[in-house]
């Protein structure tokens, strides 16, 4: 929709409707403010026009005028007939006379309808039409996302960007800046915009051609004031490139990984070690102890043990 600006519909033209007789309007002389309404590209637009008196006079009509051009006009007469004739899908809501809201509303705004004054003009019996309100048409899209290319050339070090953007409107103002600060050379910038024949959109390309060290980012500004809007693509150098970061990314979460992984290893190790060495410890307190009656332990096992071989070979 259109962003905010509103006609001053007490703008009124004092001698034309001092000569029309409307003293009633007097009540609402005011400053006349001659505004332009913000539209975006295929959306529909609103003028705002309101005179909630206009209803007062029986026989009376007005007139939508495009710079000069007639655009819509409605008649009414005071035995209720109303006759409307429009071109180009213009309207005014229905019930305009009864509350006074003669804004005119268009279904699409198309650049070539940029910067368009559309007035208002009111008549009455036989006095000649008085403007009323009068606006004007800004009309703005905003451009795609900039893209950055680079190119290099084959001689030298040179290299070559290509910033592309499209479908916006009006011509935007195109700059490059070379490590977030720096203005290229004069002479390296060469922007080629075009506007579509018939939708009248603008396709950019901005080529900046200069040496520069592969570690410099670059970056490419679209810029449309009225639209309030700067679009921005940078193109870091090689050190910083998109790949390497992913790469160290994974770099660092594989080291992340295998610290854990060693320090967990660690932890494991140090734990068995302990539980070693208290074992160890009672190992040969038990050893101390069980020296002593070693020989007699000794015996027995051998006897224990043949024994065992005893009852295998008659288990054969
Ligand atoms: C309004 O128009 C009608 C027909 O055109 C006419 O008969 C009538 O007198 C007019 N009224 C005024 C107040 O001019
Ligand atoms: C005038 O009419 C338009 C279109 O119908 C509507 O959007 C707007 O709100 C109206 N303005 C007022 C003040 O009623
Ligand atoms: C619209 O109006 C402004 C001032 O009112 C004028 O300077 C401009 O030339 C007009 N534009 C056209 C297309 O008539
Ligand atoms: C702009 O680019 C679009 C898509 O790449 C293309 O369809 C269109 O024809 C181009 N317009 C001009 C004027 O080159
Ligand atoms: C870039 O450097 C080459 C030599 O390496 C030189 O011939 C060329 O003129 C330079 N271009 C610019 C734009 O400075
Ligand atoms: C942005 O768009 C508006 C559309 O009305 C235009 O007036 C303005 O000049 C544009 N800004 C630039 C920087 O192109
Ligand atoms: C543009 O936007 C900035 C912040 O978003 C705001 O401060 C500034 O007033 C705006 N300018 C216009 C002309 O709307």
């Amino acid at each position: 929709m259109c962003l905010p600006v509103f006609c001053a519909p007490m703008c009124l033209h004092k001698r034309a409707l001092l000569r029309a007789g409307l003293l009633l309007f007097l009540l609402h002389l005011g400053a006349c403010l001659d505004d332009c309404v913000l539209c975006i590209v295929g959306q529909p637009v609103l003028l705002p026009c309101l005179y909630p008196e206009l209803n007062t006079f029986g026989n009376f009509s007005i007139e939508w005028r495009k710079n000069d051009q007639k655009l819509l006009r409605s008649e009414w007469r005071e035995d209720g007939n109303v006759e409307i004739c429009s071109l180009n899908y213009a309207r005014i809501p229905d019930d305009a006379a009864q509350n006074g809201n003669f804004s005119l509303e268009l279904p699409k705004v198309h650049p070539k309808q940029d910067k368009m004054n559309f007035s208002l003009f009111f008549s009455a019996g036989e006095n000649e039409a008085t403007q009323l309100c009068a606006l004007c048409l800004r009309v703005a899209a905003s451009f795609s996302a900039p893209e950055l290319q680079s190119e290099e050339e084959a001689d030298g070090d040179e290299t070559t960007f290509l910033c592309l953007s499209g479908g916006g409107y009006p011509e935007p103002v195109v700059s490059w800046l070379i490590s977030d600060s720096l203005q290229p050379p004069e002479g390296s910038v060469r922007t080629l915009a075009e506007p579509h024949p018939e939708s009248l959109l603008y396709n950019i390309t901005s080529y900046l051609t200069l040496n520069i060290s592969k570690d410099s980012s670059v970056t490419c500004i679209v810029e449309n004031l009225s639209m309030n809007e700067t679009l921005t693509a940078t193109r870091y150098g090689e050190s910083r490139t998109g790949v390497v970061g992913r790469a160290s990314e994974a770099m660092w979460i594989f080291s992340t990984v295998l610290c854990v992984v060693v320090g967990i290893m660690v932890m494991v190790g140090v734990v068995y070690q302990i539980h070693l060495d208290r074992i160890t410890k009672r190992r040969k307190k038990e050893n101390r102890e069980e020296q002593r009656g070693y020989k007699r332990k000794f015996q027995f096992i051998e006897e224990t043990e043949a024994m065992t071989e005893d009852k295998k070979e008659t288990d054969v």
